[in-house]
């Protein structure tokens, strides 16, 4: 450890009620939001205990207070059962806060080190993919009893596709940058298909959709496997956990973990919708639910893959008409390709539609 470094990590750690000296702290992991430590310590018995110490991202959570409430209350939630699976146990400090606000006004916070997990940043096997669902299926299923409204909305309008589709429309009136004419095709591909963005509110009003917990960040590495048997351990990363859909957890994870290219691939002739990693998508997941969907919530997540996908792909286009200003890009015109990989897995879900229906509709109870 760098000494100014060792200096910041023993003032900060010594806030909470960790065990042992610390022997080292390191940069760990693969995300993008927080950043993240590993602390390891040595204990009065001479055993090892590992830590993660994180700073969360104070640009992305306005409120980093109600980020872990939310996060205290369902892992509470999910530790009163003991059939619930594993979930991460928050290290409070001296005061009894879940985390701890320094003079410059940043937050850090520590967890235990999810031990004997593997966590992955792509699926190296089918089953994998299978596990990593069953994984975020039995998040829904645990918290199937949660009162999800009871918690709070930490990113407002996270998933209102509507209002996305409002902010949309406005960058194309404003077209601050002079791209609009450029990108007319693209334009009216988002705008062809507006009649869809209420589909999942309408469905919810209707009571066809509960509000859930949602997770909102069902990435692969967002989720842990047992390291021996390389089965689904525990869901991680629970800053955007918020009141929600279960579509659109399944939904996210479609649209990055079934492409066959990265989000920002240029041929798209590369990218596609991959059907056999749809299906065992949908069989993990919702062989972690354990039955506790509706039928008719089962029959919406195809529109939960689709409504994320063509979410995403609006929101790269809102940002390369704004001037690219939300986006962290590389190159001019990276929001473009990156429209262009979700516009073309939105035309192969079309194309693939009645599959994607006749999958999920397997998995209803009442077929
Ligand atoms: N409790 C934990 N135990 C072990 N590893 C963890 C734990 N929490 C996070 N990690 C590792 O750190 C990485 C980043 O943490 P995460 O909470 O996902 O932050 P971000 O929001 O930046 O993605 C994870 O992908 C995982 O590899
Ligand atoms: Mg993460």
């Amino acid at each position: 450890m760098d000494k100014d470094f060792e200096i910041i990590v023993r003032e900060l750690a010594d806030h909470f009620k960790i065990k042992g000296e610390i022997v080292s702290c390191e940069p760990y992991g693969n995300g993008h939001i927080n950043s993240t430590f590993v602390l390891v310590c040595i204990d009065e018995t001479g055993k090892r205990r590992r830590y993660i110490l994180q700073k969360i991202n104070k640009s992305v959570f306005k409120s980093p207070e109600e980020v872990m409430e939310n996060i205290v209350r369902v892992t509470a939630f999910l530790k009163s059962n003991p059939a619930s699976l594993k979930t991460l146990s928050v290290i409070f400090n001296k005061d009894n806060l879940s985390y701890y606000k320094t003079s410059e006004g940043d937050y850090w916070r520590i967890y235990k080190f999810v031990e004997s997990s593997i966590c992955l940043d792509l699926p190296e096997t089918e089953e994998d993919f299978y596990q990593s669902a069953f994984a975020f299926g039995r998040f829904q299923r645990d918290l199937n009893e949660f009162p999800a409204d009871t918690l709070h909305e930490t990113i407002p309008d996270f998933h209102n596709t509507p209002k996305r589709y409002e902010t949309f429309l406005k960058a194309v009136r404003e077209d601050r940058c002079g791209r609009a004419a450029s990108v007319a095709d693209e334009i009216k591909f988002f705008t062809d298909r507006a009649d869809f963005y209420s589909v999942l509110l309408d469905s919810c009003k209707l009571g066809l959709l509960p509000l859930r917990v949602s997770h909102n960040d069902t990435k692969i590495n967002n989720s842990m496997l047992h390291e021996d048997t390389r089965t689904a351990l525990c869901v991680i990363d629970l800053d955007t956990i918020m009141p929600g859909f279960s579509v659109t957890d399944f939904g996210d994870a479609i649209r990055f973990g079934a492409s066959t290219a990265a989000e920002d691939e240029k041929d798209l002739s590369k990218v596609n919708l991959d059907m056999n990693m749809f299906k065992i998508y949908a069989k993990g997941f919702l062989d972690g639910c354990g039955g506790q969907l509706l039928d008719s919530e089962i029959m919406l997540l195809p529109e939960g893959a689709k409504m994320m996908t063509i979410e995403c792909g609006m929101r790269f286009l809102t940002d390369y008409l704004e001037g690219d200003t939300y986006f962290r890009t590389h190159y001019e015109g990276h929001n473009l390709d990156r429209c262009h990989t979700q516009m073309k897995l939105v035309s192969d879900m079309e194309a693939n539609w009645d599959e994607m229906k006749a999958t999920v509709k397997e998995h209803c109870k009442n077929k």
